[in-house]
């Protein structure tokens, strides 16, 4: 599959875990689906919580569904926000990302469905991982 192919495979994944959100106080929805190393393909939503710092970004969900099925390695992941905008990433979500890959693919879109393609290295350049305080 060509790479445009695979970026518009995902997004479409992640618009359908959107319709999953669970979002009743912020009232954002977002969506994401991530494509591990061995070609596997996780969606994931955010997850909400009355302690509103119980809750999960979508695009976590969707990375640990990955790793708890034993993958380690992200290759790109699309996000994608209720309001019709580009919804970048957060801090959090960008250090989980960093954890599992250091040259990832992050893909943006629009509602008029415009695809963006940032680097983890655009997005968190000098991340802190693993390297920084291991013995390799
Ligand atoms: N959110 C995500 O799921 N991913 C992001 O990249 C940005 C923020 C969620 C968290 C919360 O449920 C809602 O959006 C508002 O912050």
């Amino acid at each position: 599959m060509d790479e445009l192919k695979k970026y518009q495979k995902l997004v479409s994944i992640a618009h359908e875990s959107l319709k999953e959100a669970y979002a009743p106080y912020s009232d954002f929805k977002v969506g994401a689906a991530v494509i591990m190393e061995d070609g596997k393909i996780y969606g994931g939503c955010n997850v909400e919580n009355a302690s509103f710092g119980a809750s999960n970004c979508a695009e976590r969900t969707a990375i640990f569904k990955g790793v708890s099925e034993g993958n380690r390695k992200i290759e790109a992941i699309a996000i994608v926000g209720s309001n019709g905008e580009k919804t970048f990433p957060c801090g959090i979500c960008r250090q989980v990302i960093n954890e599992f890959s250091k040259d990832a693919k992050i893909i943006l879109t629009n509602s008029n469905k415009e695809i963006e393609v940032f680097t983890l290295e655009e997005l968190l350049p000098h991340g802190f991982s693993k390297q920084d305080f291991l013995e390799e």
